[in-house]
């Protein structure tokens, strides 16, 4: 079964390049499940409730958020209507949501999991290991074959530590977050995949998506600067595809996307 996993989704442009992409390419690269992280598809922070259901419409199975899940705040109101939207796991009781979903595709129950982490992250946020812990033992009693992780994150050796921590207990732990595609792909010694982050979906010549002048004043002058999503006729596509063999559930082949796509293309 092939798993298609997409990091940030930043604005229009992202979402109608990944709109774009599954129009073409599901069907032909044989996806059956489609797990996408939208936590900026709503003009480059959080996400409104119309993106959502449209994003879900062009064929996202489950949505994954990250730091910026509050920045619309409409989704306090309705992200309880909605199971498969993820935000973190590891939140005070206080957040709506959820942060797992089991869902069953090609007779295999598989479960989402969405984490933050906390270095470099907001301070709110509870420790990560233990969420996750307290969700992989309740994987028998769920009947979980397939456990795959979004682990929204800044540092790299955070990343490493959870997934060879849970290394042979989870299927895969994909980081996100940081909207650049890592080239460390690869499967840890219990068999449990691994990338640092998976990359982002929209603008190419913006910096992580957004407005290039923008944070170039920011970081040169200490000044305010208005961070929108960069305007631009060149859009990326980043992602990956997990192939995992039915009799074991485990990982035995990847693949990493990095599609550039034009204007021509997309119509954003
Ligand atoms: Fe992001
Ligand atoms: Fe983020």
């Amino acid at each position: 079964m092939k798993i298609l996993f997409v990091g940030d989704c930043v604005g229009k442009a992202g979402r109608e390049t990944l709109k774009h992409f599954l129009e073409t390419e599901k069907e032909k690269l044989n996806i059956s499940l489609v797990i996408a992280n939208l936590e900026n598809a709503s003009h480059g922070k959080g996400l409104l409730e119309k993106h959502f259901l449209d994003m879900v419409a062009s064929g996202i199975d489950v949505v994954t958020m990250g730091n910026h899940y509050l920045a619309k705040k409409e989704i306090l109101n309705y992200i309880d209507n909605y199971p498969t939207l993820l935000r973190p796991r590891n939140l005070p009781k206080y957040h709506p949501g959820r942060g797992d979903i089991v869902i069953n595709k090609n007779h295999k129950n598989i479960k989402i999991t969405n984490l933050m982490g906390r270095v470099f992250m907001a301070d709110y946020v509870t420790n990560p290991f233990e969420s996750l812990e307290e969700s992989v033992s309740l994987n028998p009693s769920e009947n979980v074959d397939i456990h795959i992780v979004d682990l929204h994150a800044e540092a790299t050796g955070e990343k490493q530590a959870l997934a060879w921590e849970f290394d042979g207990r989870i299927t895969a732990l994909i980081g996100t977050h940081t909207h650049v595609q890592t080239n460390d792909a690869r499967l840890l010694k219990n068999g449990t995949f691994y990338l640092s982050d998976v990359g982002m979906v929209g603008p190419y010549n913006g910096i992580l998506g957004s407005s290039r002048d923008a944070v170039i004043k920011r970081n040169m002058t200490g000044l305010p600067a208005v961070f929108d999503v960069q305007d631009d006729d060149t859009f990326i596509l980043n992602a990956v595809i997990l192939d995992i063999d039915d009799q074991t559930n485990k990982v035995i082949d990847f693949h990493l996307i990095n599609k550039l796509y034009s204007k021509d293309e997309v119509d954003v």
